[in-house]
């Protein structure tokens, strides 16, 4: 039996925190910090946040209901739509009704399984380049994991077009994504996006660089001799159904939302995994050991299926360190969920964070133990208990590209590297995806 493991989380306070303290401070900046005990053992919340209705429903078939059964009354919030329209635009997670539905059809060839397994070989050159920079000593892995999953999902959907992973690049989006915080706030309080602070600025900043790279990008896509790539595929799959300024501006949106949702959140889960096995070195050493004797058959598309315990590990990172801890809809009609009733404009928010700890659906929920992942155990569980990647129609459609990638890149690593705690206390931070406070530094010693 592997000694009981439980990994940091944020303070529970005894009595729940009141809604309006997750407008600033550290409850703005984490948003899973704040949540009381109670948040983790009840069948259902509700918060009233400056006049807005929020459900939290937090039973596996209340979820369904909302996610799948009944779908088609629940839209991506139009606030949320308004904090992401300067980046995202109408892209893919931000469009509703037939204009989601034209655009899922066109990406999801590009993620269907034969697709993500012939991108296993790339995952692999990725992680091994990035690993030759490597002399030992403490290493920050969250900033290895992001640049790694950023070359990725440049060379698998931009034909690795260096103006999106220069270190400029790099620092633009960054501040993009911390900009949003910011912006939040604004936004929910019905004020139009202004920057107030350095961080907001440089945040609308970083907005820009991107959105002007992928408009260069995607106009590039429309001339003769331009590469066969994700993006090329999409330009044109577009203009096949709308104007060439709308198909522009969507693939612009698309190209945006591909390429942040794609490499941030799998950088996330590589961190979170890494932090895991740093402090579980026996553990370590048997994915370290599985790792070598998966890779010497190669880096071949089949290689994730020869990592079973590696793939549990990731699974149980997902589940205590969802990259993205809450999404949220909007009802467009009235309903009920778990006896409540739900208004048209509610808000419901669905929190992977407090579902994936909820003391009802799991044993001892805060012990790390990948067990409960393995192929037995995974049986008897209620399918939208876990939900990493959300469900039903708008399930993630990277989900299967996001598994490959973690274990390829976790693989390649692991086998050649060992990861050790630095004894350093870790705190959980971000505003939409999960990250660790001030990155995640690491003592890297080459195996021999
Ligand atoms: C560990 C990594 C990842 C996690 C935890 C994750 C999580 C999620 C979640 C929870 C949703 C559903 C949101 C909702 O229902 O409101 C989602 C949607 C989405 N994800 Fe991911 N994702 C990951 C990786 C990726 C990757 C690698 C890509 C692309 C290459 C991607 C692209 C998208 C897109 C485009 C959507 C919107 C789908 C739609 O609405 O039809 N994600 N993701």
């Amino acid at each position: 039996m592997a000694e009981r493991f439980v990994p940091p989380y944020p303070p529970r306070p005894a009595a729940p925190v009141p809604s309006w303290r997750g407008l600033y401070g550290e409850r703005a900046r984490t948003l899973v910090y704040g949540w009381s005990e109670r948040a983790f053992s009840e069948t259902y919340l509700f918060r009233k946040v400056l006049g807005w209705r929020v459900h939290i429903p937090l039973e596996p078939q209340a979820i369904q209901h909302v996610l799948l059964n009944n779908a088609a009354n629940y839209e991506k919030p139009r606030l949320v739509k308004t904090l992401l329209a300067p980046v995202i635009g109408r892209g893919l997670l931000t469009s509703d009704g037939p204009l989601w539905r034209a655009q899922r059809q066109i990406v999801a060839a590009s993620f269907n399984p034969p697709a993500v397994d012939a991108l296993v070989p790339v995952f692999a050159a990725q992680a091994e380049r990035r690993a030759k920079g490597w002399a030992g000593g403490v290493l920050d892995v969250a900033e290895e994991a992001t640049t790694t999953t950023m070359q990725v999902i440049t060379e698998a959907l931009f034909s690795g077009d260096k103006r999106l992973t220069s270190r400029t690049a790099l620092t633009h989006i960054a501040a993009a994504l911390e900009g949003f915080s910011e912006a939040r706030l604004q936004v929910l309080m019905g004020l139009p996006v202004f920057p107030v602070t350095l961080r907001g600025l440089r945040g609308l900043r970083g907005q820009a660089y991107l959105r002007r790279t992928l408009t260069q990008i995607v106009e590039e896509r429309l001339r003769p001799g331009a590469p066969d790539d994700f993006v090329t595929g999409m330009i044109h799959a577009l203009s096949e159904k709308y104007s060439r300024a709308e198909a522009v501006s969507l693939a612009v949106d698309n190209a945006a939302t591909f390429y942040l949702a794609g490499h941030e959140t799998t950088a996330n889960s590589i961190t979170w995994t890494l932090y895991l096995l740093s402090e579980q070195p026996d553990l370590q050493e048997a994915v370290a050991a599985e790792a070598q004797a998966a890779l010497a058959s190669g880096a071949d598309a089949r290689l994730p299926t020869r990592l079973p315990l590696l793939q549990s590990v990731v699974e149980e990172s997902l589940r205590l360190y969802p990259a993205a801890p809450r999404f949220d809809r909007e009802a467009i009609g009235e309903d009920e969920i778990c006896g409540y009733r739900v208004r048209r404009g509610d808000f419901v928010s669905i929190w992977p964070w407090l579902l994936h700890r909820h003391r009802a659906l799991w044993d001892d929920p805060d012990a790390f133990d990948p067990q409960r992942f393995t192929p037995d155990r995974k049986k008897g569980r209620h399918r939208f208990q876990y939900i990493p990647f959300g469900a039903g129609p708008r399930t993630c459609v990277g989900a299967r590209f996001a598994i490959a990638e973690a274990l390829t890149i976790l693989a390649v690593w692991i086998a050649r590297w060992s990861f050790g705690s630095v004894r350093r206390p870790v705190r959980l931070s971000g505003s939409v995806t999960l990250r660790p406070l001030g990155g995640m530094p690491l003592k890297m010693t080459p195996r021999s």
